[in-house]
């Protein structure tokens, strides 16, 4: 097996000068970086559990003997291979290192070909244990992921191997795909799967937020910038640092911040509002757009600049309906995990429920397939129907207790009183807000949940503005 030896580092331990250099020079012939050092303290000090290289010491150490600095290495990874320099006469000593776990050992006077030769076989076999360990976590986070973003057709398995690849990068990523595909899941799996899964994952979705307020949450503001601005806060983007960015409908952002957006990627400084001097930030960007970002860069919302620093990659996230059998795999999924949240028996679905869940459009995506289930589930025990029905709608509004469960009975109060206020306030936010006790987060949240716009008030019955 032959490998790139760039990485590759021999740290040679010997307190003798002249031994030092002499290895030095047989190694590095040999191709291999090295990093010399006196003591066994010394030589803890550079390791680390992924270390690429293989140690060369003299078995002989002042203090502390190659014995137990071998001891210690194999505490900190026990695949570290460990060749010792001995003298002649320290054969019961080379023997003991070898049960212990010592790669090799080189007997002094040595042959420069020799170790040069030992050296490589131990650095061939550390790149093995590396490939092998990198390989497994691998496995193993594919797994979760799998579950995390289910689906079998081949978008989704390349999606998913994308994912993995990607996330151990710091390219800036755009997924891009319509409503409920699982933009966000995505988002989130860029962030767990990747090297940054310890910092934070800070997430903004601009076309949430009233205009004005964008600014201060992702910049934030020196204390005194603005009348109401009393005290310093940190923005979106200086939290994010060490970690990921996640910007929620991008093209939503508004086009008197984009330019200010820009400065930060390109930079990687923020600019508090109000602020003197810059603050530096360590970010990975990963954004979202439920429409298409060029057509965004057409209509001029969004600042061609922008997006070339937003797409370094792009992830296209396909519509349910064009995933095959992938509607059939989630539904069952899910139901499975509603019962079991529930505390419910998992209900049986009929070939017309089936049928209907690979031949409808599924307009509201994953999202819409996953309230299908969990609606499926609840009204199984009491007033079982066909899934087209539920999810069409092809019945009477009214809910009776007999239909739906506490959950369903109070989510359709919610959105009666909701649409009521909006209609009444001719779709002014702030007036609902204001009715409702509300603050606008929440409200949003809870309209988009409930399917509910503002222009609802323009199609209404009465209003009575
Ligand atoms: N492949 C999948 N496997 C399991 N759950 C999924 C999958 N895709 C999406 N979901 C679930 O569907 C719901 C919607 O997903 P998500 O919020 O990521 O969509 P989105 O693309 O961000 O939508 P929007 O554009 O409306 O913000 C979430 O509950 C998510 O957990
Ligand atoms: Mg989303």
């Amino acid at each position: 097996m032959t490998q790139d030896t760039d990485q590759v580092r021999v740290l040679i331990v010997d307190d003798d000068p002249s031994m030092r250099a002499a290895l030095r020079q047989w190694i590095r012939l040999a191709g291999f970086d090295t990093l010399e050092v006196a003591t066994a303290d010394q030589a803890m000090g550079k390791l680390t559990p992924d270390f690429e290289g293989c140690v060369v010491s003299d078995v002989m150490l002042e203090g502390e003997d190659g014995m137990s600095l071998l001891r210690r290495i194999g505490s900190l990874d026990g695949d570290v291979p460990v060749v010792l320099i001995t003298g002649h006469g320290d054969v019961p000593m080379a023997v003991e290192a070898m049960r212990a776990g010592a790669y090799d050992f080189v007997e002094k006077p040595f042959d420069p070909d020799h170790i040069a030769e030992v050296v490589r076989r131990a650095c061939d076999k550390r790149a093995l244990v590396l490939e092998n360990r990198a390989l497994k976590t691998q496995l193993a986070d594919g797994a979760s992921l799998e579950s995390r973003l289910i689906g079998n057709s081949p978008a989704m398995q390349t999606l998913r191997q994308q994912i993995l690849h990607f996330a151990k990068t710091d390219a800036a990523v755009l997924i891009t795909g319509e409503t409920g595909t699982g933009k966000e899941v995505i988002a989130q799996a860029l962030h767990d799967f990747s090297l940054r899964k310890d910092g934070p994952f800070a997430a903004i979705n601009a076309a949430a937020l009233p205009e004005t307020m964008v600014e201060a949450e992702l910049f934030g503001h020196e204390a005194g910038a603005f009348t109401g601005a009393d005290r310093l806060r940190t923005g979106r983007i200086e939290a994010a640092s060490g970690g990921v960015l996640f910007l929620d409908e991008i093209v939503s952002m508004p086009l008197a911040l984009q330019p200010k957006l820009l400065r930060v990627l390109q930079e990687k400084k923020v600019d508090r509002i109000g602020g003197t001097k810059p603050v530096d930030v360590d970010i990975r960007l990963v954004s979202a757009a439920n429409m298409d970002p060029r057509e965004a860069v057409r209509s001029g919302n969004l600042r061609e600049d922008l997006l070339f620093r937003l797409n370094a990659i792009e992830l296209t996230v396909p519509p349910l309906r064009e995933r095959g059998r992938d509607s059939l795999l989630l539904f069952d999924t899910f139901l499975n995990r509603f019962a079991a949240h529930y505390g419910l028996e998992v209900p049986g679905t009929s070939a017309q429920d089936e049928a209907f869940l690979q031949t409808y459009g599924w307009p509201g995506n994953v999202r819409e397939l996953r309230n299908a289930a969990e609606r499926f589930v609840l009204n199984a025990g009491v007033s079982p129907q066909p899934l087209e029905s539920l999810v069409t709608g092809q019945r009477s509004e009214v809910m009776t207790v007999a239909e739906g469960g506490l959950k369903e009975l109070m989510d359709a109060y919610e959105r009666n009183l909701i649409e009521s206020a909006l209609r009444r306030h001719g779709g002014r936010v702030a007036d609902v807000m204001r009715e409702l006790n509300l603050p606008r987060r929440t409200l949003n949240e809870k309209m988009a949940r409930h399917g509910l716009s503002r222009d609802l008030a323009g199609q209404s019955e009465t209003t009575d503005a």
